[in-house]
């Protein structure tokens, strides 16, 4: 399946979590562990999937100084996630140290922009300019920086999969099954993300709010 699916377990009980890795079995073989689930249940959920044989995203979205960050991936390292994420301003010196803390075993995605960022939100932040290009040009400083991808939303995918290359990844979160309302701002469809040539998505809310998450999986392409 490409995109690959990442489903996000944002939950609040370790025995929900198991059960929807095993409701969903061999359709889902990528996992990401974000702040809800890794501050309450730790290295054992990230263990405890990948003893299940699945790949484990680790988003804690490092955002501090370099020598900070190069020592937080060396303590993360032993765990071996598929990928880890970092905020891309951050800057350029601790974005490659960390790439040479992950010694080429862990995948290394640079935030571009949350995506529960709209245009309001940025100008309240005074960054200024299309959202488009900022994204464009936080990828790159990845890019160049060493990082294997970027996580930016469907909107974006395209011009960076244009300009930067192919073999670099974008992991596009905000996926919705039918567009509403809610605090993702730069959404998209599964078949959106296809057609822009987006190498994983990352869906939490659609999947497992759902009351057949399984079902939502096998239906994606369709909607
Ligand atoms: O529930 P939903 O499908 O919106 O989940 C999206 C997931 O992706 C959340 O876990 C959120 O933390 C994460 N994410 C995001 N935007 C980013 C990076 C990660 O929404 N830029």
């Amino acid at each position: 399946m490409k995109p690959e699916v990442i489903v996000a377990l944002d939950l609040m009980d370790e025995e929900k979590i198991l059960d929807l890795v095993g409701l969903l079995g061999s359709k889902v073989s990528y996992y990401k562990v974000g702040y809800i689930a890794f501050y309450r249940f730790g290295w054992d959920l990230v263990d405890r999937l990948q003893d299940l044989g699945k790949s484990v995203m680790l988003d804690l979205k490092l955002d501090d100084i370099p020598n900070t960050i190069y020592h937080a991936i060396e303590a993360i390292l032993p765990h071996k996630p598929t990928f880890i994420t970092i905020h891309s301003s951050v800057g350029k010196e601790a974005l490659v140290m960390a790439q040479e803390a992950t010694k080429g075993e862990i995948g290394l995605l640079g935030i571009t922009l949350l995506t529960s960022l709209g245009e309001e939100d940025l100008e309240m932040l005074s960054i200024s300019g299309d959202v488009r290009d900022i994204v464009l040009k936080r990828a790159r400083l990845c890019k160049e920086s060493g990082l294997e991808g970027v996580v930016a939303s469907v909107k974006e995918a395209e011009t960076i999969k244009r300009e930067i290359g192919e073999d670099f990844l974008v992991v596009t979160p905000g996926i919705r099954i039918f567009q509403g309302k809610d605090d993702q701002k730069r959404t998209g469809t599964y078949r959106d993300a296809k057609e822009k040539g987006v190498d994983f998505v990352v869906i939490g809310r659609p999947i497992y709010d759902s009351d057949d998450p399984l079902g939502v999986i096998e239906r994606l392409e369709e909607v």
